[in-house]
């Protein structure tokens, strides 16, 4: 059980490199945070930080609420899982799961409770038979749970993992996503985990942290990143494909809101044009963002809709990903599912066809074109 509180955490490299910047973040007991972001942004350094095996350059980092900064890795009472776990080949499952628990000198702990706990997180890995194999003779996921095994007996307070499952193909890798989203479950602790992929973020992250060029772009449930990005870079971050944007015009008239987006004018409905008017949002000029899978197509005009043409169809089995080209050329995604379309759009798919996309008004995402900033945050 413990609570990890980060305070104006920064990394300078002895090159200089600024590897992160200004890091707040209070992390609850048991929470399980993500931290997400491309490669370079900082993810692993700050990891490293927390698990004292970087130096911090400024700010303090507390777990417990007990500044960390100069105790030794040892000394915090953290776990940690590698992309590169280093099983020992000599050694077996069990053995290679109780080398934590015989380094621990202080007090040195008996065989008897060496063995229940090895035998304890293997039962909770469903790795029981294979304890007397060698990691050779096992599968890339179960080489994992044997790293995570490892980790776990040592009833840490922290779990810190680094891209645990980046080895992995694509197939065990969601099955292992699965697992410690069970495995979470069981062992009631905090975790910190890094990843560079939005999906494994979204799916884990009781949190996730987004992250770029060292800088914390956003913290927040998963859905509501998803709902309310802070920014242009979280908003095509999060989400597959990725949020399509359009330079556009809000307009304010007679208490009402309006975007003109190219030759389309919708009016902004709802809970939407509640949150513009509450923030005092005047006419100006935005970026719209509107995600492929919230808009729609149409083969009639209407005003609320962008002239557009077909010009890739890709069938993903449950739903189409038409890749379209507006009438001033912008390059734009629909999903739309199969199950439901009618026949007479059906006609309309083939290569150079006219279609018209529409969206309603809780699927924009208005965004100041200057700050890159979510106007309604
Ligand atoms: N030992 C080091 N010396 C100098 N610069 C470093 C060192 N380690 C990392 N960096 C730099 O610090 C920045 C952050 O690196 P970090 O490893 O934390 O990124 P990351 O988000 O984990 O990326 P990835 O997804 O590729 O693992 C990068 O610009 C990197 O080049
Ligand atoms: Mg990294």
């Amino acid at each position: 059980m413990a609570t990890v509180k980060l305070t104006n955490v920064k990394k300078v490299y002895d090159n200089k490199v600024v590897a992160v910047h200004d890091f707040n973040l209070d992390i609850k007991d048991k929470e399980f945070i993500v931290f997400v972001g491309p490669s370079g942004c900082g993810k692993s350094t700050t990891l490293r930080m927390i698990a004292g095996l970087e130096e911090i350059s400024g700010g303090t980092v507390e777990i417990d609420g007990e500044v960390v900064n100069d105790l030794q890795p040892k000394d915090r009472n953290i776990a940690m899982v590698f992309q590169n776990y280093a099983l020992y080949p000599n050694l077996t499952v069990f053995e290679n799961m109780a080398f934590p628990l015989r380094l621990k000198k202080n007090p040195k702990m008996s065989n008897d409770e060496i063995y229940e706990r090895v035998t304890k997180a293997a039962e909770i890995l469903g790795i029981t038979e294979y304890l007397t194999r060698k990691p050779r003779a096992l599968s890339g996921g179960q080489r994992q749970r044997v790293a995570i095994g490892r980790a776990m007996v040592r009833d840490s307070k922290v779990f810190l993992m680094d891209e645990p499952l980046s080895n992995l193909d694509a197939k065990l890798r969601n099955q292992m996503r699965a697992e410690i989203i069970l495995l979470r479950q069981k062992i009631d602790t905090t975790f910190i985990y890094v990843t560079h992929d939005q999906t494994e973020a979204m799916t884990l992250g009781d949190r996730i942290v987004i992250m770029k060029d060292g800088y914390i772009q956003q913290v927040d449930t998963p859905q509501m990143v998803f709902d309310m990005p802070a920014n242009l870079f979280v908003a095509g971050f999060i989400g597959a494909p990725q949020m399509n944007f359009f330079d556009a015009e809000l307009k304010k008239k007679d208490g009402k809101y309006y975007v003109e987006v190219e030759n389309g004018r919708f009016e902004v409905r709802g809970e939407k044009a509640k949150m513009l008017a509450e923030k005092n949002v005047g006419s100006q000029k935005i970026t719209l963002g509107v995600r492929p899978e919230h808009m729609s197509i149409t083969h009639e005009k209407r005003e609320d809709s962008l002239r557009s043409r077909l010009e890739v169809n890709e069938m993903m089995g449950s739903e189409l990903h038409l890749h379209m080209v507006t009438e001033n050329g912008k390059k734009i995604i629909v999903r739309v599912p199969t199950l439901t379309m009618d026949d007479e759009t059906k006609k309309h798919l083939s290569y150079g066809s006219e279609l018209f996309v529409t969206f309603e008004s809780k699927a924009m995402h208005f965004f100041d074109p200057e700050t890159t900033n979510n106007l309604l945050i």
